[in-house]
């Protein structure tokens, strides 16, 4: 029988993705030979395993990017709406962060020492952010590690408390799901997790408050981490007055919240945290934070810098189990400064938030004309199109929304014609150097890949 998945017949998704994966092969040898080659030394051909999750038959090998556009080694070209999924958000080698690795280039990269620029970026982010004190890591994923470190000292509190379906780089104790039943289970797929992460993580569904008051009610917990909007699980939006509940709960218990910016930094110049006033305990960003740099930072209020003092008292001198030896290096400081002068100006949003409303209202045009039972939300510069009927308010119904082949298949048949967008679900970014023109072959390739889909030939 065949069946329907988000009201496409399952035999459509897989023609489409047999013809799709047929062209590719046809049109790049070259990366073709290369993930053979490569295979030799790296398991899979590749020197990180996620790159491999793009449903190509082979990785897909780059050889240059600038700007909003990527080119691989076989010269093909693509119009990039995946931005190395966030890290290059501010387009690829921004003009300001080329000068800063030509500058630095000749001055050392790393001396585990500060340089000249840590005031000027210590009063960039405070103004831009609104905390402040800061510390600097290499990827968001130590950020909130170390922040939660922190959060634990300081509280004198075992757990931390995280929303159904979130994602915060791959930081332990943020792995926990919620199964059918409500209960808490390791996220699937977990490789080596050898404590049960339910004795130092609750887990509750986002945007329902009442759960989280019952969850923080025994004040076990030092810290509630989230995104101000999920959108590593398609995207779930908060509903009216969440956020603000949030704050209200944590406080009243004694929590401390850490709002994880990494993505909605999409939202503009100050993050949603900005936009909204939210006012987070601790507050983090990474990926494109330095321009494509590995960089990250996170900030946190006077309160929390008086409580550290006091912890680090009654801790006595030590390894802190925070910190690693590149974090602040020159170069990344250098770059974090240039990128938050120079290149995430409000004239840089300005443009990237216009683009990402033409795809949006792009991509709704698509569906409302198919009758498709999907639907799109936008976070900025960050536009989603997800295959369920209606927004979904919480991870568990995010989840139910995603269709591995149908996203496979659509992701390729884009590749095939110029065109990248995440590889995980269906999320679209646009960058400072994105056009008109590159919008508009986007929305045109997304419907000739829901008209293939839905006709199950070739369009
Ligand atoms: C919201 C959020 N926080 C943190 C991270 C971790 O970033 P990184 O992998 O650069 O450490 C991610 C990665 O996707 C993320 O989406």
């Amino acid at each position: 029988m065949d069946a329907l998945v988000a009201g496409i017949k399952s035999s459509h998704i897989d023609s489409v993705l047999a013809r799709e994966t047929e062209r590719f092969v046809a049109t790049h040898p070259r990366s073709a030979a290369l993930g053979q080659k490569s295979r030799a030394h790296f398991p899979d051909g590749v020197p990180l395993h996620w790159m491999t999750d793009w449903g190509t038959p082979f990785p897909l090998f780059v050889a240059k990017a600038q700007g909003a556009s990527l080119t691989d080694v076989d010269g093909n070209r693509y119009r990039d709406f995946c931005l190395g999924d966030t890290g290059s958000m501010f387009g690829h080698s921004p003009e300001p962060i080329l000068r800063v690795l030509a500058e630095q280039g000749g001055h050392g990269l790393t001396y585990m020492l500060p340089t000249e620029d840590t005031p000027a970026v210590g009063e960039l982010l405070a103004m831009r952010f609104g905390l402040p004190f800061w510390q600097v890591a290499s990827t968001a994923t130590d950020a909130n590690r170390f922040a939660l470190r922190w959060a634990r000292a300081i509280t004198g509190r075992p757990r931390i408390l995280v929303f159904n379906g979130c994602y915060h780089g791959t930081v332990d104790e943020t792995f926990l799901r919620l199964d059918a039943d409500g209960g808490a289970i390791h996220r699937p797929g977990l490789l080596g997790q050898v404590t049960d992460i339910a004795t130092v993580a609750k887990v509750v569904e986002f945007n329902d408050l009442e759960a989280l008051e019952a969850a923080l009610a025994d004040r076990d917990v030092a810290c509630v981490i989230t995104e101000p909007a999920l959108t590593n699980i398609g995207m779930v939006l908060p509903e009216a007055g969440f956020l603000d509940g949030v704050r209200r709960l944590t406080r009243a218990t004694g929590t401390l919240l850490l709002i994880d910016e990494t993505h909605t930094i999409s939202t503009g110049p100050g993050g949603w945290t900005r936009a909204h006033g939210l006012e987070p305990d601790f507050f983090v960003v990474g990926k494109a934070i330095a321009g494509g740099v590995p960089c990250a930072v996170w900030g946190f209020t006077a309160a929390v810098a008086q409580a550290m003092k006091a912890a680090r008292a009654r801790t006595g001198p030590g390894h802190s189990g925070m910190g690693t030896t590149l974090s602040a290096n020159a170069l990344a400081m250098r770059a974090l400064r240039a990128n938050l002068e120079q290149v995430m100006t409000p004239a840089a949003y300005a443009q990237m938030l216009a683009m990402s409303e033409g795809v949006e209202r792009g991509l709704r045009r698509i569906i409302e004309v198919r009758s498709l039972p999907w639907h799109v939300s936008a976070v900025g510069a960050r536009a989603e199109f997800v295959c369920g009927p209606t927004p979904p308010r919480n991870g568990t119904q995010a989840a139910k929304a995603m269709h591995g082949p149908l996203e496979a298949a659509i992701h390729l048949y884009l590749m095939n014609r110029g065109v990248l967008i995440a590889p995980f679900h269906n999320m679209t970014l646009t960058c400072p150097a994105t056009t008109i023109a590159d919008v508009d072959h986007l929305v045109a390739t997304v419907a000739g890949a829901c008209d293939a889909l839905i006709s199950g030939v070739e369009s």
